[in-house]
């Protein structure tokens, strides 16, 4: 993959993809800007030399058209707070003329629908006001679109420093050993390949979050109310039979999905009929604390529990506070996992907090992404 040290951007016009989905609440203000923060290295570097800067996002997911809440006037202006200099942004991504301006900011990319049907027109206009093209957008390069994927038919094109960063740290091919994959969420239909190729890499895989109760209940346990995805029921059974996952011994059990639900701590096999798991149990957190304080490189994704209640939070808390101890590699996958860490307030006591959820898992799962394949030619 061609990165942006390689190329020379001197007096160029840089269209700069960068993946500014950031958390925002109904109001449309910004609950974290990590993403943000993350993007600046690389508009930094190519300030240095370039000619002008027109930067490309999108956020959320629009359908299509313009949707107030989702433009990125604030996205535009907690950009400038960081720079510390003016951007002229835009209110729309194609019909317009780039000003004069250093720092350009379009609108939305996804308020046209050609932008997630890798329209090839669509991406020639993008690619139309600019030079070079520099992906750093990470998040949305497991998507074959046309600001990620298309573009780079129109103009000479590279990777910037986060994607690249992102890259090197979540390749696990030779990892130090121990190596220890923490795989927790929801839905295991979504991870199942993931844990599949990882599972001949790793040394131990530990699971945690709702997943767990589908392997119970393939193995024949009562699972209660509990989450479980029954067409996941073989995939299941087939891992729980490799000695390298390791199962919770014990859950947190309650009535009901609630802060003031009573809870208790059971054994795996005594799930009560009424109850759902919602945590892992004190045992557990202690085998499997033992277990990754041996590691000498840690991968996690999806938190172990119902952290969003404080009552089911324990074991993504210690967990998560265990592994900001650890003298390891450490990397932690986008998405909840990501948010959590960076509740606590932990996020650089890690090697590296990945910017994408389903990209982080696409990028081991398939050991590149769309995005990335179009800047190795
Ligand atoms: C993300 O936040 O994970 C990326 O921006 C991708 O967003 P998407 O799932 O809407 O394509």
């Amino acid at each position: 993959m061609r990165t942006i040290t390689q190329v020379d951007i001197t007096n160029l016009r840089v269209l700069l993809r960068v993946d500014y989905n950031v958390p925002i609440d109904d109001k449309g203000e910004i609950l974290d800007d990590f993403k943000i923060k993350e993007s600046l290295p690389t508009i930094r570097y190519i300030l240095k030399s370039a000619k002008q800067l027109i930067i490309i996002s999108h956020l959320g997911r629009p359908k299509d058209r313009p949707t107030p809440e989702l433009k990125l006037d604030k996205v535009a202006l907690r950009l400038m707070k960081h720079l510390g200099r003016n951007i002229a942004k835009l209110n729309d991504c194609v019909n317009i003329d780039i000003p004069d301006e250093k720092v350009v900011m379009l609108e939305n990319l996804r308020f046209h629908k050609e932008e997630e049907l890798n329209d090839e027109g669509f991406a020639k206009k993008l690619a139309s006001y600019a030079d070079f093209f520099v992906n750093d957008a990470f998040a949305v390069s497991h998507r074959a679109h046309s600001s990620v994927v298309g573009v780079t038919k129109f103009l000479p094109s590279c990777a910037g420093f986060l994607l690249q960063k992102e890259v090197e740290n979540l390749d696990f091919r030779n990892p130090k050993r121990p190596f220890v994959v923490i795989m927790g969420g929801s839905k295991l239909s979504t991870k199942f390949h993931l844990i599949n190729k990882l599972v001949p890499m790793t040394d131990k895989l530990l699971l945690g979050g709702a997943i767990i109760f589908t392997f119970y209940k393939s193995q024949g346990f009562e699972i209660g109310k509990s989450l479980c995805e029954d067409d996941q029921l073989t995939a299941a059974k087939l891992l729980s039979y490799n000695e390298k996952i390791v199962l919770p011994k014990d859950v947190v059990v309650a009535p009901q999905i609630s802060e003031k639900a009573p809870f208790k701590t059971v054994n795996f096999k005594q799930i009560p009929k009424e109850e759902i798991g919602l945590d892992l149990g004190a045992d557990t957190i202690k085998d499997f604390k033992s277990k990754l304080k041996k590691a000498k490189t840690v991968f996690w994704n999806g938190p172990l529990g119902y952290y969003e209640i404080e009552n089911f939070s324990k074991s993504t808390y210690e967990i998560a506070k265990l592994l900001s101890t650890l003298d390891a590699k450490v990397v932690i996958g986008g998405g909840d996992s990501a948010a959590f860490v960076q509740k606590l307030g932990l996020m650089d006591k890690f090697t590296h907090v990945s910017t994408g959820g389903g990209a982080s898992l696409e990028l081991i799962e398939n050991g590149s992404l769309p995005g990335i394949d179009v800047l190795k030619h």
